[in-house]
């Protein structure tokens, strides 16, 4: 049996630190309102010149550091983003461009939020079918790149940031189960409604930022990613009491919590980055794995459950033994 592991990860966050009391001068909104609704402190934001594949690079550095991997090492690149530097090459292929790594397959997964899991998830496949041998696999946002700054109904809530892993078989278990869904009758209640065919008037005017019917998305969240995480612990035959970490999509404090909750999961064993990072969409869970991992708190051998939920909507769960 092979199974694919973790060997290596990695982040980057930009320099710029946007606090709520920054927000509150830009829009009309509280640190108070903004903490108690969604539990961001704070969130890092590219600079103007700086673009997801820059973040891509700096992340999958640290990543393969981690893992003791060189460029050419590497055999394969997933990169889950919504916010491509372009439409086409794909960001893994300027990133594998960019690192050096010799030509190999190098796809972008775009599931919004969900991309890194979507990412994650076909590697794994890869790998069980015997033909990588070394993939980068990297979640990564320039999300204030999209967002309208002058609404408070989204714009306290995203981050940028990239995160990355090192993944390579191994005889010894590492992801148990995926799952992956996607159910488009949501598409109207979270959305960019600018892309490469359709509404192109609206490119660089205030309609392209990110559209948000929050309180929907909010239930369908809490719904789907409570239904997936005890589908994930089922599949793998596991309970609940056997779950050492959950490391969740961090949209919202209040999700987490609630997903927690389904789980009889004391927040102990939940890594929360919500607070430092916001919303940074596809970053969110290779970050927080990161974070986890490198304060010492997630261990070689535990059992950690990660799960996203996006705009589609898309959701999606890994189950793995680190
Ligand atoms: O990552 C992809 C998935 N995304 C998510 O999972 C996001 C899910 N949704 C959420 O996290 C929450 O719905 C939000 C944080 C977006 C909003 O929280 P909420 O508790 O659902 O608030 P709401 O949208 O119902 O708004 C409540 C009130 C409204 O005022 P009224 O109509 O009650 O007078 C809003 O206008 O809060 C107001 N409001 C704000 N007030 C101060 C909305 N945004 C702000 C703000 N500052 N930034």
């Amino acid at each position: 049996m092979i199974y694919t592991k973790i060997a290596g990860t990695g982040r980057y966050l930009p320099e710029k630190i946007l606090t709520n009391f920054d927000l509150e001068k830009i829009v009309d909104t509280t640190d108070e309102w903004i903490r108690t609704r969604t539990g961001v402190e704070r969130r890092h934001a590219v600079a103007p010149d700086q673009t997801t594949s820059d973040m891509c690079v700096e992340a999958a550095k640290e990543a393969m550091e981690a893992a003791g991997v060189a460029p050419e090492d590497i055999d394969f690149i997933a990169i889950g983003t919504t916010s491509p530097d372009l439409i086409f090459p794909n960001v893994a292929t300027l990133v594998q461009h960019r690192l050096g790594i010799p030509a190999c397959p190098s796809i972008g997964m775009e599931a919004a939020c969900t991309s890194f899991i979507y990412a994650l998830t076909t590697v794994d496949k890869f790998i069980k079918a015997g033909e990588v041998k070394c993939a980068l696999v990297i979640g990564a946002e320039c999300i204030t790149k999209l967002v309208d700054w002058s609404d408070r109904n989204t714009c306290v809530l995203f981050g940028d940031g990239a995160g990355a892993v090192i993944v390579k078989p191994s005889e010894e278990p590492g992801i148990l189960t995926t799952h992956l869904c996607a159910d488009g009758q949501y598409k109207d209640l979270l959305y960019y409604p600018v892309g490469a065919s359709n509404q192109l008037e609206k490119a660089g005017t205030d309609e392209a930022s990110i559209m948000m019917t929050g309180k929907e998305v909010f239930k369908v969240a809490v719904s789907k990613l409570g239904d997936i995480a005890l589908q994930a612990l089922e599949s793998a035959g596991v309970s609940k009491e056997e779950l050492d970490w959950l490391v969740p999509h961090q949209a919202n404090i209040r999700i987490i919590q609630a997903t927690a909750k389904r789980l009889d999961l004391p927040m102990e064993k939940v890594i929360v980055t919500v607070q430092d990072h916001g919303n940074t969409s596809a970053a969110s869970v290779p970050m927080a794995l990161d974070v986890g991992i490198r304060d010492g708190r997630i261990k070689p051998g535990q059992l950690v459950l990660m799960e996203a939920f996006g705009g589609g909507f898309t959701w999606g769960s890994v189950l793995m033994r680190l």
